[in-house]
């Protein structure tokens, strides 16, 4: 029995389609300057790793100029790079370099918050209502709070790193005659809302002055000649009309399972449309990614509508459990609601916000979670559509669970109960050669520390060596670019046996077994490549337990 799932190969192939997209965290890719913190340099000098690997693109994490409280995330001069990772001139020769080597560049645009130190918010901060009418507060969510003094946040929403997603300020009173010199006295005014960090205070969306800022901010690195943008909280900006209650305290629980007033409202499509007319104007088929947490693959599906962005990650399949009955599902669901749209399906097992799939499927064996990992890259890469592989995925490294306390930097450690998380763990720096630590991270040192067991996983380490997961990956890359039959186009289940999964693609199948036990199969073609070595006897083929094989046939 088989089934038609895929779309129809469109007639043209853009290239987004199927890109495989590596996505490089700027602090910890590679340090130039021994200050133990990436940067740009350094991360074009180890563009040839990311080029051999191939990838067709890089997604760099935000660069500008920032405080750092959310990791970049908090942007406070959209136009600046921040001298932590290097200057505008390092930038551009980042990407004339990428370019060189065929790589496509994708940076991060944070249209949903700004930093609190950035000119907007500081001017809103300092703002003399009375006096100037509020223009500055009006980029922002500002509201009275309730209570008998204001003394409650304006609404019961919850910022994804937990706590209240209000925080009111101290009110700066010009008026000299009021508290001596101008400057911060009890905080007795509006409350301003932050789904993050309170150092990320959301930006108003209903202001035409945003829109117009961000036209500008893209404009600016489309100058510069990125291919792209990965746009950050792509479902937030608009908030549902009166800012409504939601009556739950697990409101965190609920992202991704349900539509709320802050995120997934129909509103943020008529952004989406705007910047894809913008990115549509530009020469070279420059695209836009959205990190999109929606309720369900249909509801994911409307930000890859064919005026809108090109891509979205596929979180619910981050997600999956190793679990062979709920990973058909959920590619089934997901190949379903992008087809209905004439998209591609863009597939992620890790990225810096969550725990790296090593550590996620070995639940505490961090062999049994390779074994897995290996299988699911396969996987992955054999899928219709495009993938996103996140820097270090390539060495098999696991999550680094054992951090101190006093290392940690990740705000949603520190506001606890949060959406993600702690996230610091999957954002030690990368392993490049020698014995110890920082492994060619930089000439000293690395910003969070990296095991004493990582010099068997860096890239000099592992390069050359067959069984390795670096050259699996090179392998897969290489063979994904050979074969016709991989990336964007169709694929057909094939029935198997409990635990497995088979699907075929125009001469080539895919075998995955997701038990703890060998399972046999009749041989299905020729091998091409496996995350580990089936036996053959016969007409058949023992797959090895939590393996996955490509053949060709
Ligand atoms: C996205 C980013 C995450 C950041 C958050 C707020 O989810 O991936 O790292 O903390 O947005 O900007
Ligand atoms: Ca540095």
């Amino acid at each position: 029995m088989t089934q038609e799932l895929t779309p129809t190969r469109t007639a043209q192939r853009e290239w987004w389609r199927d890109a495989v997209i590596y996505q490089v965290y700027v602090r910890s890719f590679a340090d130039s300057n021994g200050d133990g913190i990436g940067d740009l340099r350094g991360i074009r000098d180890r563009l040839p790793h990311v080029a051999a690997l191939g990838a067709d693109a890089v997604w760099l994490t935000p660069f500008y100029a920032s405080p750092q409280a959310d990791g970049g995330y908090d942007v406070a001069d959209y136009r600046v790079v921040d001298p932590l990772f290097g200057s505008l001139d390092d930038a551009a020769e980042l990407i004339s370099t990428a370019h060189e080597l065929s790589l496509r560049v994708i940076v991060d645009v944070v249209p949903n918050h700004t930093s609190d130190q950035h000119a907007w918010f500081r001017a809103a901060l300092a703002e003399d209502t009375e006096r100037d009418g509020g223009p500055a507060r009006e980029r922002y969510h500002f509201r009275p709070g309730r209570g008998i003094d204001g003394e409650l946040p304006p609404n019961d929403w919850e910022s994804v790193f937990g706590g209240p997603a209000w925080t009111r300020p101290p009110v700066s009173h010009h008026h000299p005659s009021k508290e001596g010199p101008s400057g911060p006295s009890d905080s007795d005014g509006d409350w301003y809302l932050h789904l993050f960090a309170p150092q990320q205070p959301d930006l108003n969306w209903n202001n035409p002055e945003v829109h117009e800022e961000f036209d500008s901010i893209l404009r600016f690195w489309l100058g510069l000649g990125v291919d792209g943008f990965r746009i950050d909280v792509a479902h937030g900006m608009v908030k549902a009309e009166g800012l409504p209650d939601i009556g739950s305290r697990e409101q965190a629980k609920m992202i991704g399972s349900q539509v709320l007033p802050f995120f997934d409202q129909d509103g943020v499509h008529d952004i989406h449309r705007g910047w894809r007319r913008l990115l549509d104007s530009y020469a070279g088929e420059r695209i836009g990614v959205a990190e999109a947490w929606a309720p369900s693959p249909e509801r994911l599906a409307l930000y890859v509508r064919p005026d809108e962005l090109h891509q979205a990650f596929n979180f619910q399949f981050l997600n999956c459990p190793w679990d062979a009955t709920v990973m058909h599902a959920v590619i089934d669901a997901s190949l379903a609601a992008t087809a209905s749209v004439g998209a591609p399906t863009t597939w992620v097992l890790s990225n810096h916000d969550v725990v790296r799939h090593l550590t996620r499927y070995g639940a505490g064996d961090d062999a049994l979670g390779l074994r897995r990992a290996r299988a699911a890259a396969l996987l992955m890469l054999a899928l219709p559509g495009s993938a996103y592989l996140y820097q270090g995925e390539e060495l098999g490294l696991p999550e680094v669970t054992v951090l101190p306390d006093d290392v940690r930097q990740d705000p949603s450690f520190f506001r606890s109960n949060g959406q993600d998380g702690l996230r610091d763990g999957c954002r030690v720096p990368m392993p490049w050669s020698g014995g110890e630590p920082p492994y060619g991270f930089g000439p000293a040192g690395s910003w969070l520390p990296q095991p004493d067991t990582w010099k068997s996983l860096t890239v000099e380490a592992q390069t050359g060596d067959p069984l390795s997961t670096l050259e699996l990956y090179r392998s897969a890359l290489a063979l994904r670019r050979e074969l016709p039959g991989l990336g964007d186009g169709e694929m057909q289940w094939q029935e198997s046996p409990e635990g497995l999964l088979t699907f075929t693609r125009p001469g080539f199948a895919c075998t995955l077994n997701t038990t703890d036990h060998e399972a046999e199969l009749p041989t299905p073609g020729r091998l091409l490549i496996a995350s580990a070595a089936p036996v053959f006897s016969d007409d058949t083929v023992a797959l090895s337990a939590d393996s996955c094989a490509w053949w060709a046939i």
